[in-house]
Formats: structure tokens, C-alpha cells, sequence
């Protein structure tokens, strides 16, 4: 990135979107980036975790080594010792990668043989690293003459208690992380007779399959260059494979157990969408149900792909090539709707009983969704059962007052900007980044607290209050779970020249005023009912200025 300084400024082409003139500025005082163009901003660690996609204590970490500080880790004899051996095991798992690759190009006829009537190329073998078991002890020969010793072989998982390769005779598949470290392996059969099919790495000081997801390698390396913005979450690793040797180079696999938080939270690190694709007997189990609650739940879209019966990924693009995978991609469902066919299907809807518990079921459904959602979520199942929306609403309106008490707690401290009217938020959004930006027409004095809505809005206000020195930069760590509506505070005033800017908080300021009064009006004139004498006097003093004020 290229970053040509004008003024106090810098300006560049926006790395978070493509365009030829810059619209992308850095302020160094204020240590905030912003782009006119796409609207992102964040501060320096925003930068990192998003651009280079690493976890907020890496960014951390990774700023302090920049600025030559050590990181204030106090480690403990038994951390360091923790750290020393999963490096080691690491390192073992990087060699036996190795040799596994190598001992592909002496290995019997029948594994190229395999390797090609699953259609996989040369190039794909390569990108992948794939390789294979030749024996039950060259792997710990190898090993062992590179240095590494048994302990290690066994503590990274590779061979079991008599030195024996765990992976003997397999395909091996090597499980990479996003930082591209080895940290375990796959391996398959070359006869579906040999049970089981998979031999996976068990669980090691570097290996979780429930927190990794296999692929994410190569997602992370095409996600800049290809603009990757979605996911294609699958169950194997050979549905990755097929997928990436089809052009489809977004594809992971969570490996065979149901998703965790940790990985949910990864795939919302990189992308904002996801398409599932679960074969036909998991999407009706509850497991499903919970995982895709959860990509929801982390923020990310999620869209549900219906595979034809008995078909996965790879047998999809084997048949139908790429193109026909794509087309699938495209009739994918987003989650609410998924969920509410699939409920249909669950009942027999040419019975009243039926079309009653369908209805039903899809409550909690429609439940959890926004007034909108929940109209047009409403006339499909309308649609689906033939009940009226009327009544699907009535019984709604009962099921939401049955759960009212805990989504009554829920709004309190709500900071969707959904709840503030429109207006309102621009103006709120107007006056923060006025006040940031130390604009010469606006002060801080002006206003309360009261003239913000929305509660993140009125702590970002009394912070400035607290602190008139407060950057924009640092708002992003002050409420890092507000990032979009932080973006949108720093947009507010984009395309906006200096002279509309101040008439604009003129009229802000007025309508702010003319709203104490009234509410001044009110109260003085509720006081006075009760008054008497000289407090009486003084408030119908009050009142009379008030009121000619008015006009
Ligand atoms: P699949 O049977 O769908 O795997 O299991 P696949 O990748 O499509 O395999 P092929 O096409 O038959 O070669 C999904 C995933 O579950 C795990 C693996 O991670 C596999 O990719 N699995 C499956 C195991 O760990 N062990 C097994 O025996 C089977
Ligand atoms: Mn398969």
C-alpha cells in the first residue's frame, strides 16, 4: 500500500476495497484510518486483525515486537516448558509432512492409482501436500535421524506406543492452521474395505479438531487476491480438496464433529458469509440446528445449500462440475427460511393437526426475529400451512408475551441502532464526530447527555466530555463491540463541506433547545398546580419567559 502525505494526512487506495483513486486516509494524530469509499475505519489494531487477519492478541503482540518491546508475558517455568514442546512437536509434524510427500513418488502402484480415480491432479496434490505412509516404521527411522526423539513422535501423536506409523498404508492429508503450521493429519484408506476410513491425529499440545477448521490455509492465502467474502463449509476433507481443484478455493472442512464457538469465531474473523452444505441427514438434527445457530450468533450470514440425496460436495462437483456446485450455491436459503421449510417437512401438512403443530414449531423461530423478518417470515408460513397470518400472528403475540420477561432484560441494554429512529441517529452520529473532530462550530458544552439515544452514543459523548483530548482511534478499543456503529459515527460527516456542516448543528442545536423548553414548559407547569406564594410567583415568572420564547 502506497500512502502519499497530504497535509497532516495520508491518503491511499483502500486495501479493503478495490478502486484506483485513493479514498483510504490515515490521520496520524487522531490514529484512525478511514475510506470514504467503503466506509471501514479502525485504529491500528482493527488494522492488523482484519487486514492480516490475525486475533486481537496477536495484533497486540505483533505492534508491541514492532515498537521493540517485549511482551509484559510473565511466563512460568512450566509455560515456557508448555511452549518448548509444542514447538517441538510442530517442528516433528513439519518432517513428517515431508517425508510423507516424498514417499509419494516410490510408493506402490496402487496409490497413484487411487490418487486418480479420485480424479485428484498433480497440481492439487501438490497444493495440499499430500503424501503417503509407505511402511509401519519409516517414519520414525526418518524422524529419528533428523534429530527428533521418540518422546516427541509420540507426544505429537504421529506413532503409537510401539513406534508404529499410526497412518501405515494411507493417503495422508496434512491438517494446516491459518498460520501454516502442521498440526496433524488425516488418513484415509485406499480401499473403502479397510475400516476405519479415516485416521485422524489424536488430540496433542497443537491439535483440537474441534477448534480447527481443515483448509483454512488456502482460504487465508486466496482471501485477498480473490476478495474472498464467504465460506463454503463442508464435513470432509476430500469435499476441500474436490471444491479447491474446481476453482472453488473457499471451501473448509469441519472435520466430522459439529462446530464449536472457537470456530465459528474464526470463520467471522475472515469472511461474512457462510454456506453450509450438510449432507440431507444432518440438516434435520439438532446438532445442525445448534451449529448454524451459532455462525449466526457470531454475526456472520449464514445460507443453507441442499445437496441432492446421498451426495456430497465432491460428488456434486464430479457430476455437475464446478458450475453445478455454483448453481447450488445460488439456490442456497438463508437460515430463517431453511429452518421454516424444513419444519414443514417435518409434518404432515394435508392434515388440520399437521399444519397446526408446523405453525406451531416455527414460533420461537419467527420469535427471534426483527419486525420485518417477522412479517414476511409470517406470510411463508402462512403460505405453507394455509393458516391465516392473522392467526399465525395471534399465536405469536402469546408465545412472545409467554417469553416476554427475559427479552424485556435483553433490551435494556441494548445497543442495536434498529431501536433509535433514523434521523435521530444521524444527528447523534453528526454531533460525535463534530466534537472528534474538534470542529470549530461545535462544543461539547452544547449538549447533554440526554441528546443521545442510543447508549453506546451517550458513553462515546461523556467520554469526550471526561477527556477532550479522546481520539477517534481510540474508540475502537474502548467499545470494541461496536465497531460498525463507530464507522458509521466516523463517516458521518463525509462529503459534508464545512459551511453545511455548521448549519446543520445550528439546527441540531435549535431543536435541542426548543425540545428543554418544552420540556421545561411541562414541568413548570405541573409545579405550579401545587405552588403557592413566592414559589408560585417565581414560577409563573418562569413560565411567561418560556412562553414568549416560544414564539
Ligand atoms: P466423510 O465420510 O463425508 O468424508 O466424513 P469424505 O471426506 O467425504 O471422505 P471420502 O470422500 O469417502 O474419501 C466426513 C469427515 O469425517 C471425518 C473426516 O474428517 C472426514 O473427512 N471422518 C470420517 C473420520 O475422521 N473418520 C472416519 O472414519 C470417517
Ligand atoms: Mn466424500
Amino acid at each position: 500500500m502506497y500512502l502519499q502525505k497530504k497535509g497532516a494526512k495520508f491518503w491511499a487506495c483502500c486495501p479493503f476495497h478495490k478502486e484506483k483513486t485513493p479514498s483510504f486516509v490515515v490521520n496520524p494524530e487522531e490514529q484512525y484510518y478511514h475510506c470514504f469509499g467503503c466506509g471501514v475505519s479502525g485504529n491500528v489494531i482493527t488494522f492488523l486483525m482484519e487486514h492480516e487477519h490475525m486475533t486481537y492478541p496477536e495484533a497486540v503482540e505483533t505492534l508491541a515486537k514492532q515498537a521493540g518491546m517485549e511482551m509484559p508475558e510473565e511466563e512460568s517455568p512450566e509455560e515456557r516448558k508448555r511452549r518448548e514442546a509444542s514447538q517441538k512437536i510442530l517442528e516433528a509434524n513439519r518432517s513428517a509432512a515431508r517425508y510423507y510427500y516424498s514417499s509419494l513418488k516410490g510408493a506402490p502402484e496402487a496409490v497413484a492409482e487411487y490418487i486418480s480415480k479420485r480424479r485428484i491432479s498433480h497440481a492439487t496434490a501438490v497444493a495440499f501436500g499430500l503424501g503417503y505412509s509407505p511402511d509401519r516404521y519409516g517414519l520414525k527411522r526418518a524422524l529419528n535421524a533428523k534429530g527428533f526423539s521418540d518422546s516427541t513422535l509420540k507426544d505429537a501423536g504421529l506413532v503409537n506406543a510401539g513406534g508404529g506409523d499410526i497412518m501405515e498404508s494411507r493417503l495422508i492429508i496434512p491438517i494446516i492452521n491459518i498460520k501454516g503450521n502442521v498440526l496433524g493429519f488425516g488418513g484415509r484408506t485406499l480401499s473403502d474395505e479397510i475400516k476405519p476410513k479415516y485416521v485422524n491425529t489424536r488430540g496433542t499440545m497443537v491439535f483440537d479438531k474441534r477448534k480447527n477448521l481443515f483448509g483454512i490455509n488456502l482460504l487465508k492465502k486466496h482471501l485477498s487476491e480473490e476478495k474472498i467474502t464467504s465460506v463454503v463449509l463442508t464435513e470432509g476433507y476430500m469435499d476441500v480438496i474436490s471444491l479447491y481443484q474446481a476453482g472453488i478455493h473457499n471451501a473448509v472442512a469441519s472435520m466430522g464433529t459439529s462446530l464449536t464457538d472457537e470456530q465459528c469465531r474464526e470463520i467471522k474473523r475472515l469472511v461474512g458469509t457462510v454456506y453450509v452444505c450438510f449432507d440431507g441427514d444432518a440438516a434435520g438434527e439438532n446438532a445442525t440446528w445448534r451449529s448454524l445457530d451459532m455462525l449466526q450468533g457470531v454475526g456472520v450470514e449464514v445460507a443453507v445449500m441442499s445437496l441432492p440425496d446421498d451426495m456430497d460436495p465432491d460428488d456434486v462437483v464430479k457430476t455437475r462440475g464446478a458450475d453445478g456446485f455454483r448453481d447450488l450455491m445460488r439456490e442456497a436459503l438463508p437460515l430463517t427460511e431453511f429452518k421454516i421449510r424444513r419444519l414443514a417437512q417435518s409434518e404432515d401438512l394435508e392434515t388440520f393437526a399437521g399444519r397446526e403443530n408446523f405453525a406451531l414449531k416455527t414460533l420461537p423461530v419467527l420469535n427471534a426475529l426483527s419486525p420485518i423478518g417477522r412479517d414476511t417470515h409470517i406470510k411463508l408460513v402462512s403460505e405453507l400451512s394455509g393458516l391465516s397470518a392473522e392467526s399465525i400472528n395471534n399465536s405469536l403475540k402469546d408465545y412472545a408475551a409467554g417469553t416476554a420477561k427475559t427479552t424485556r432484560v435483553e433490551k435494556e441494554r441494548n445497543d442495536e441502532p434498529g431501536e433509535v429512529p433514523k434521523p435521530q441517529l444521524r444527528t447523534e452520529r453528526f454531533l460525535l464526530k463534530s466534537f472528534l473532530d474538534g470542529a470549530e462550530y461545535a462544543s461539547v458544552g452544547d449538549f447533554g447527555a440526554d441528546a443521545f439515544l442510543l447508549p453506546v452514543h451517550r458513553r462515546i459523548f461523556e467520554a469526550i466530555k471526561a477527556d477532550p483530548k479522546l481520539k477517534i482511534g481510540d474508540l475502537f478499543d474502548m467499545e470494541p463491540d461496536a465497531r460498525a456503529e463507530i464507522e458509521a459515527v466516523v463517516s458521518a460527516t463525509d462529503g459534508m463541506g464545512r459551511e453545511t456542516a455548521e448549519e446543520y448543528y445550528e439546527a441540531i442545536l435549535k431543536k435541542y433547545f426548543a425540545a428543554l423548553r418544552k420540556e421545561r414548559i411541562a414541568q413548570v407547569t405541573a409545579k405550579l398546580k401545587a405552588a403557592a406564594g413566592a414559589e408560585k410567583e417565581a414560577l409563573e415568572a418562569e413560565l411567561l419567559k418560556l412562553l414568549k420564547n416560544d414564539k
